[in-house]
């Protein structure tokens, strides 16, 4: 079946932007058009030059950087406003503009113009544009609640007055997908000089519908979607990129329309836009969450450990993720343990198994995730493992007047052994005389202390997060005496690295074996 095109417009920079909170810097904004560029997006909508000497100035460089994209800028339906953008973008080798009015009662209301002087201005303000530029697009703002006759007959002016892209904005997110399909399909049937246009359709997601209104309105004759990453925009955001290119993509025996985005790309600039908008994406969105390509229940890790495609419609590399993640949590089956455990190098028997299985459902009631250390902890539990050291005593002498002083007694592979060791402060001394006794190149990643407790008498809870050759192993420890807590901490990251060499064997790269972040 050969597939119609749609081509993607992407205004992150422009109406995600608008988000109260989103304002991105002059460096941010090229590097995102760049990425959007390298992406496929066949139109970019860099921003809207009036509005500030910042975003001229960004829609300028972003168009004379531009690569393959065409380089739009937005205007409202006012000269000055479209020769400032003409300025802004004609340097693009692709330049467009896109000049927009609110043609609904509510919107035709606000500059108090007539039906007639409205349609006036639309006829000047886009033969303006287009005098300026080959490539005009044209929105009548708020259009799913502009009357039908009224918006026919704007339609037909801007044609007329040389917009090449005529734009279908669901403004307020108020449309649903019959009434975005049937009201494209009708314009087309409709308005003279339809066929030689592209139509586009703009959905913002008020009722969560942007998505599917874009596409029912490609299913109606649109070609043009208009869309940010991640969903970026006002209020409820706007119809996103990702979804709509991944629903085509998937569905196309339904949706038989292609694009020219690059999907694997996807969640690249997924991330950067969230970092650079400050815009956290929410753990379940679709195709960019944390949780999109995550399954945690016993029922789906068994069923994804047996065959992918029984809880994934789509695969993760297909937009850039790495892998599927497993992770453990107290909704965990055996098959998902087993696989971790052997991921982690650690061959154990049914009756094993079953045992570890209950020690780990009742550390996941008591714990949101459960991280591989969690697990090798559990197993040298049921193999009666001895650690390989123990704490038997310590003391130490500190205060103003010099270093402080270390005397440690460690069971050492089960022999009593002791040292002294003069450090920068009590932990410090501490560690040393545990290096002393167990001469290691781990390195400290994370030292932290926090009281869990109040008073001066409080327990306080010390973690140690120790590095050795890409292996990583935490240690967590209370104690009312912050120092001994530190020292059962740091001793226990050390039992757990000689735990972890020995499962996994010299020279191994655990971060090869665990499980892949999103
Ligand atoms: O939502 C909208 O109507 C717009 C227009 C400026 C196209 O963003
Ligand atoms: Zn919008």
């Amino acid at each position: 079946m050969t597939k119609d095109r749609v081509v993607i417009f992407d205004t992150t920079l422009r109406d995600g932007e608008q988000s109260p909170g989103a304002t991105m810097t002059h460096d941010e904004k090229l590097e995102i058009a760049e990425l959007l560029d390298d992406m496929g997006v066949d139109i970019i909508e860099a921003g809207f030059p009036i509005a500030s000497e910042g975003d001229f100035r960004a829609v300028s460089e972003i168009a004379e950087r531009s690569k393959d994209a065409v380089i739009c800028g937005l205007a409202r339906a006012q000269l000055p406003d479209i020769d400032r953008c003409w300025e802004a973008v004609k340097k693009a080798a692709q330049p467009r503009i896109h000049t927009f009015i609110g043609t609904s009662p509510l919107h035709r209301a606000i500059p108090n113009l007539t039906m007639d002087e409205m349609a006036e201005r639309i006829e000047q303000t886009v033969s303006h544009a287009r005098n300026l530029c080959d490539n005009v697009q044209w929105s009548p703002m708020d259009a799913t609640r502009t009357e039908w006759d009224y918006l026919c007959r704007v339609v037909e002016i801007a044609i007329k007055a040389g917009a090449s892209t005529i734009n279908i904005p669901d403004t307020v997110g108020y449309t649903a997908p019959r009434e975005s399909a049937d009201l494209i399909r009708r314009l087309i049937e409709t308005v003279p000089g339809a066929d030689d246009v592209i139509f586009a359709t703009h959905c913002h997601n008020d009722l969560g519908m942007a998505t599917a209104n874009s596409l029912a309105a490609v299913e109606g004759g649109a070609r043009q979607i208009e869309c940010t990453i991640n969903g970026l925009g006002e209020r409820a955001g706007n119809t996103a990129l990702e979804e709509v290119v991944m629903a085509m993509k998937v569905r196309g025996d339904i949706m038989p329309f292609e694009t020219r985005i690059d999907t694997q790309k996807i969640m690249h600039i997924s991330r950067r836009v969230s970092a650079v908008s400050g815009f956290a994406v929410q753990f379940n969105k679709a195709i960019v969450g944390k949780n999109a390509f995550a399954h945690e229940s016993g029922i789906h890790q068994d069923g994804m450990l047996k065959n992918a495609e029984t809880f994934e419609i789509m695969r993760p590399e297909d937009v850039g993720i790495a892998g599927t993640s497993l992770p453990l949590g107290k909704h965990s089956g055996r098959a998902a343990l087993r696989a971790k455990l052997k991921e982690l190098g650690v061959e154990v028997g049914d009756n094993q198994l079953k045992d570890i299985f209950v020690r780990f459902k009742d550390l996941a009631d008591r714990k949101k995730e459960v991280y591989d250390d969690d697990i090798l902890a559990l197993v040298s539990a049921t193999t009666d493992e001895e650690d390989h050291l123990e704490l038997v005593n310590l003391k130490i002498l500190c205060g103003t007047g010099g270093p402080a002083e270390a005397t440690l007694e460690m069971a050492v592979g089960g022999t009593d052994q002791s040292a002294e060791a003069p450090g920068d402060g009590p932990v410090d001394a501490t560690f040393k005389a545990v290096r002393v006794l167990h001469p290691n190149e781990a390195r400290l990643q994370l030292y932290q202390v926090s009281a869990v407790t109040e008073g001066t008498d409080a327990q306080a809870t010390v973690t140690v997060r120790l590095e050795e050759d890409g292996m990583i192993a935490t240690g967590q420890s209370a104690d009312t005496d912050t120092v001994v807590a530190s020292a059962k901490a740091y001793i226990q990251a050390l039992n757990r690295l000689i735990v972890r060499r020995q499962k996994v064997g010299p020279g191994a790269d655990v971060r090869e074996v665990s499980y892949k972040e999103l």
